[in-house]
């Protein structure tokens, strides 16, 4: 389906819940749609050595954690280099907001200085509404601060809160095995190996998924919990929240694809 205009979505849910599924789907189902994914920017930053995969990877080899201004800058020089978000002047800008900020003149010796060092919000971005400027963020924002800063750079317009009953993820989780060596999966409910606990093939043990124990789980529900809530009513006070609730990722896909088409894609008077 073709869209009427640039869509910006972001997918909410607990860990297990199918998110990644889904995004695969509406890419497949919506082909100007793309998915930006700030791990995998991350990875590819520090793999290609640009000015902030250098700065990145110092950080993390530091062991500290990658700041939310980096992220971010990473997403902005991706969005910039596809053409979807677009600066002003962006030198004269910098050495502006550089003197006015009471910085120190280092930043914009460089051309890579303004997006590694440039006060971010001192800018202002202009971004596509083309539809083929469309994207499903991963990865962030995850909390409300990140949200929020998010907001000042290109606006997300559609945010998914995709529900799951606990019980059924944790079910779902329980019941899958994997043969890790050739990554063949089972689930004892649908999918069940012919002898319990060995692979079909091989004959080899089965094992479960590090992130599959349901301690582990239950744990990350938790955490995703606490920072989803102010996440998920930071967008919703911005009005682009929906709800989709479903007890598997095939009954959740049409709620969501009948919904996206209604939001973005092109009327058919
Ligand atoms: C179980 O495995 C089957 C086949 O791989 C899959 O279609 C189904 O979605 C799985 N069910 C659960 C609950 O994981
Ligand atoms: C997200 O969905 C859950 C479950 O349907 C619901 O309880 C919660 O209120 C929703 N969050 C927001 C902010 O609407
Ligand atoms: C989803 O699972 C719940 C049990 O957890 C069940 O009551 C409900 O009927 C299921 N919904 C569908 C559409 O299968």
């Amino acid at each position: 389906m073709q869209l009427s205009r640039a869509a910006r979505i972001i997918l909410v849910g607990a860990p297990g819940v199918g998110k990644g599924t889904q995004t695969e789907r509406m890419l497949k189902r919506f082909p100007q749609l793309s998915s930006i994914s700030s791990g995998d920017l991350l990875r590819e930053n520090v793999r290609k050595r640009t000015p902030l995969g250098i700065q990145a990877e110092s950080t993390m080899k530091r062991g500290d954690l990658i700041p939310d201004s980096t992220i971010l800058r990473l997403i902005l020089s991706e969005l910039i280099s596809h053409g979807w978000l677009t600066t002003d002047a962006p030198r004269t800008m910098t050495l502006n907001s550089a003197s006015a900020a009471g910085a120190t003149a280092e930043s914009g010796d460089d051309d890579d200085a303004f997006i590694t060092s440039s006060p971010l919000t001192s800018q202002k971005y202009n971004f596509s509404e083309d539809p083929n400027a469309s994207f499903i963020l991963d990865g962030f924002p995850r909390t409300a601060a990140q949200a929020l800063q998010l907001d000042d750079l290109i606006p997300i317009n559609l945010v998914v809160n995709i529900t799951t009953p606990t019980a059924i993820i944790l079910d779902r989780i329980c019941n899958r095995w994997v043969h890790a060596p050739s990554g063949r999966v089972y689930n004892t409910t649908f999918n069940a190996p012919k002898e319990e606990g060995k692979d079909d093939i091989t004959g080899e043990p089965l094992t479960r998924r590090a992130d599959d124990d349901p301690d582990t789980w239950k744990n990350r529900l938790q955490k995703f919990e606490e920072t989803s809530m102010p996440l998920l009513e930071h967008y919703d006070r911005k009005g682009v929240l929906w709800t989709v609730q479903g007890n598997s990722s095939d009954e959740i896909s049409p709620k969501l694809f009948a919904e996206f088409g209604k939001t973005f894609g092109r009327n058919q008077t």
